[in-house]
């Protein structure tokens, strides 16, 4: 898709990291913003810093909470007009020790890594598809989803569903007649606090992370903002991934030898 002046993008997790890299690139592509997150703080900074370059609206909303979606849904719409760039990016990571995991760790994590994109997907694709105005949806899953990285069976479960329904719906007839691009964004590791703001936002949700996995991570999330690739060029990349419908969006080559060896363990695996 090459026309994103004056399309309305709905970012989730915009306000923060990726996403509001992927605000400020398509900003200033020529898209209005819709940007909705849980921090308060950080929607109002990032109004402030792209409301010169375009029209704005925030919404603080949890992407768990399906009838807040279809709300804030509507709300975006009204503002901006229809929503054609979809960006279903909210997401957390860590979790806790696999001898350790509880229920409530399993609900939160699929919650808002996975059901996060579905309530987008519900919220915005019915409309897409019957408007006919064409669009594109990018769904964050990770470089977890396409390969087990050592990353937690939480974030990797939820990360590979994501994976699949992108990839499912990219072939999708309705999608593609409709003019409806899919690309799957996975990321390595982007210079993010994600590590502190998932931390803590499990413990609002009442997800409990032993005290060792909250050091682990602590020392974990430090590095990441060391080590990590900047959020401006994963922005770009998704600008570009857009304009050529690309499938993938892969942010650096650190796993491309782990998804060769899991792609060759699957090609031998079939019988003679
Ligand atoms: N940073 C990385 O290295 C990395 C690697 C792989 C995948 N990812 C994925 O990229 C996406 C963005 O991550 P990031 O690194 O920019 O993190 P981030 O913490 O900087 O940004 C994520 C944003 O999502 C918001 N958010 C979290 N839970 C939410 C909820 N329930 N409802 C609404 N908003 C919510 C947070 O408030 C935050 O603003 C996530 O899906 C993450 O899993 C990141």
């Amino acid at each position: 898709m090459t026309d994103i002046h004056e399309r309305t993008a709905f970012i989730t997790g915009g306000a923060n990291g990726i996403g509001l890299a992927i605000a400020r690139c398509f900003a200033r592509a020529g898209a209005k913003l819709a940007l909705a997150d849980l921090d308060a703080g950080a929607l109002i900074r990032a109004k402030a810093e792209l409301q010169d370059i375009t029209q704005v609206e925030t919404y603080m909303l949890d992407v768990r909470d399906r009838a807040a979606y279809a709300s804030a849904a509507d709300a975006a719409e009204r503002a901006l007009g229809p929503v054609t760039l979809l960006f279903n990016n909210a997401g957390v990571a860590g979790g806790d020790a696999v001898n350790r995991l509880t229920y409530e760790l399993w609900d939160w994590y699929i919650n808002v890594n996975l059901y996060g994109v579905i309530n987008g997907l519900m919220a915005f694709l019915p409309k897409m598809l019957e408007r006919g105005l064409g669009g594109h949806i990018v769904n964050t899953a990770s470089g977890a989803g396409l390969v087990a990285t050592g990353a937690g069976v939480l974030y990797t479960t939820s990360k590979f569903a994501v994976v699949g329904l992108s990839e499912e719906l990219r072939i999708n007839s309705e999608v593609k007649s409709a003019g409806i691009g899919v690309s799957v964004l996975c990321p390595n590791r982007v210079a993010t606090d994600i590590i502190s703001r998932s931390l803590d936002a499990a413990s609002s949700a009442g997800a409990r992370i032993s005290e060792e996995q909250v050091k682990k991570q602590t020392m974990a999330g430090k590095a990441l903002l060391q080590i990590g690739v900047s959020i401006d060029a994963v922005g770009e990349m998704v600008l570009k991934a857009v304009r050529e419908n690309a499938p993938y969006i892969i942010t650096d080559r650190q796993l491309e030898e782990m998804v060769k060896t899991r792609t060759q363990a699957i090609l031998e695996a079939f019988p003679d």
